[in-house]
């Protein structure tokens, strides 16, 4: 354990958690794009490796810009994303338009997760007046954000295709169905109490007639 005292430490402990992550997306980016059947799929994930690539160098400019050597070091967080696709991957056998969609999700997650680390990263370096620094952080978390807008926009197409022609259209009718259903049970149970209250006003009023009379 060692005793951490400035967030100047804390900087390059986040840094070096961000630069581990980013050099094992070098290894996973290729293979979701050989993964993915979809052709924007395929292409988002390509061109987001090169991307990649670019955030390593920035991330190398960051380390020198303070004086410390570039080295990563073990990150749980992405490490665990990894480990969630490959795990729904030995689990569970789909169907190609369903496979891009959960691509899609594992690179969404990844993404928010390099978006919180530069976010903090950031911060961490304009307090310390790091100002090349900023800019070089800036320049990848815009490229973060582009990706999972890329993503996210991908997900909704596949998904629009799949819901036009097959089973996720039978099931809202079947949630349609069953409201109607519902709500029909609702209604004649409304009816029903209504009704009664009618039918026990009537008989109220003919007992006090016959109470008058
Ligand atoms: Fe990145
Ligand atoms: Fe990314």
């Amino acid at each position: 354990m060692t005793h951490m005292t400035s967030p100047k430490q804390l900087f390059v402990h986040e840094l070096q958690d961000v630069y581990y992550a980013e050099k094992s997306l070098t290894n996973v980016l290729p293979k979701l794009a050989a993964e993915a059947s979809d052709r924007e799929l395929t292409r988002a994930f390509q061109s987001h490796l090169k991307e990649t690539q670019k955030h390593i160098v920035n991330l190398e400019k960051v380390f020198k810009n303070l004086g410390e050597s570039a080295h990563g070091q073990p990150c749980p967080g992405i490490d665990g994303i990894k480990a969630e696709h490959d795990d729904f991957r030995r689990a569970h056998q789909t169907t190609q338009p369903l496979s891009d969609v959960f691509l899609t999700g594992s690179a969404s997650r990844t993404e928010h997760y390099e978006i919180a680390a530069y976010t903090s990263l950031i911060e961490k370096a304009r307090a310390l007046g790091e100002r090349d620094s900023v800019k070089l952080l800036q320049e990848n978390l815009k490229q973060e954000k582009d990706a999972l807008k890329k993503v996210e926009s991908i997900s909704k197409r596949i998904l629009k295709g799949m819901s036009s022609d097959g089973p996720g259209r039978r099931s809202t009718s079947r949630r349609s169905t069953s409201a109607r259903s519902t709500s029909a049970r609702s209604t004649s149970g409304r009816s029903t109490r209504k009704r009664s209250t009618t039918q026990r006003a009537t008989s109220t009023s003919r007992s006090r007639r016959r109470v008058s009379s």
